[in-house]
């Protein structure tokens, strides 16, 4: 579904991405790992063409997306749904009206087909009856509900989630990861790509795992194959160790 080929990134004298070939499969829930800095946002950054390579190709669903203009990126991003690790939230508007807000940007649907779609999803993700709640009412678990039900409601093809459990409680980061697993389920096709520096959270939740270090692809493979690879950097991301061949910058 989505393809680096070849991408190099730098910034200044830094390159980030290295000569990166990225291969994420359609339809399946792929965590993109690595330690803070590795170049995990910079990633997801070019998926979404608000960063563009050096060098290299990125082809997504078919398309070379490598040259897009202004224009055309405008119009591919409508196949992304984003979950950050701030849901932010409008505070000053309801659930209803942040949940409805990507239709109203994105789509010319009537509006009684706008609110049916708004109260189907935030059904989908638990919090059927809230539309009228205000964010600073809601719990943190519930601000991520909400988050990923505007993140679904345009119906992407492909959901993206940076650090979507990072610096929350380990009981709201399990609920997270379980509807990160009911979404991919219940949504037809849709492509799940989550950016985490936890190992642990990507070998419960993962269909596939590609590893970053270094600019590079370390390991990509199953959770079986992390499990079980005998690689020494793979090996101390693993046990979350200092001391090892890994280099902290
Ligand atoms: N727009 C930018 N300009 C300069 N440096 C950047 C920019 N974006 C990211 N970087 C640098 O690239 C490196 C990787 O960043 P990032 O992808 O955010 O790391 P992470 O893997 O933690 O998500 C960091 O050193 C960061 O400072
Ligand atoms: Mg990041």
């Amino acid at each position: 579904m989505i393809d680096f080929e070849g991408v190099t990134k730098s910034f200044g004298s830094r390159t980030i991405l290295d000569d990166l070939n990225v291969h994420i499969p359609k339809g399946k829930i792929t965590f993109i790992v690595g330690k803070s800095g590795e170049g995990k946002s910079v990633t997801i950054k070019h998926i979404m063409g608000l960063l563009h390579p050096d060098k290299g190709r990125i082809v997504v669903d078919g398309d070379d997306i490598t040259h897009y203009s202004h224009e055309q990126f405008r119009q591919y991003r409508k196949k992304f749904g984003m979950l950050f690790q701030q849901a932010a939230l409008f505070d000053s508007l309801t659930v209803g009206e942040n949940v409805i807000f990507p239709l109203r940007e994105h789509t010319k649907m009537p509006l009684p087909q706008m609110l049916e779609r708004v109260e189907d999803v935030l059904t989908q993700v638990g919090l059927p009856n809230i539309q009228h709640k205000f964010p600073t009412e809601l719990s943190t678990g519930e601000k991520k509900r909400v988050g990923l039900a505007r993140a679904l409601v345009a119906k992407p093809k492909i959901i993206l989630y940076d650090e979507p459990t990072t610096g929350m409680d380990p009981l709201v980061s399990e609920m997270i990861d379980e509807l990160i697993v009911q979404v991919n389920r219940e949504v037809h096709g849709i492509t799940s790509v989550v950016i985490s520096h936890d190992l642990k959270a990507a070998l419960a939740t993962a269909e596939y795992i590609i590893f970053l270090y270094k600019g590079k692809v370390a390991l990509a493979g199953s959770p079986n194959d992390f499990k079980t690879s005998k690689d020494l950097v793979v090996r101390q991301f693993f046990s979350g160790k200092v001391e090892g061949p890994m280099e902290f910058l």
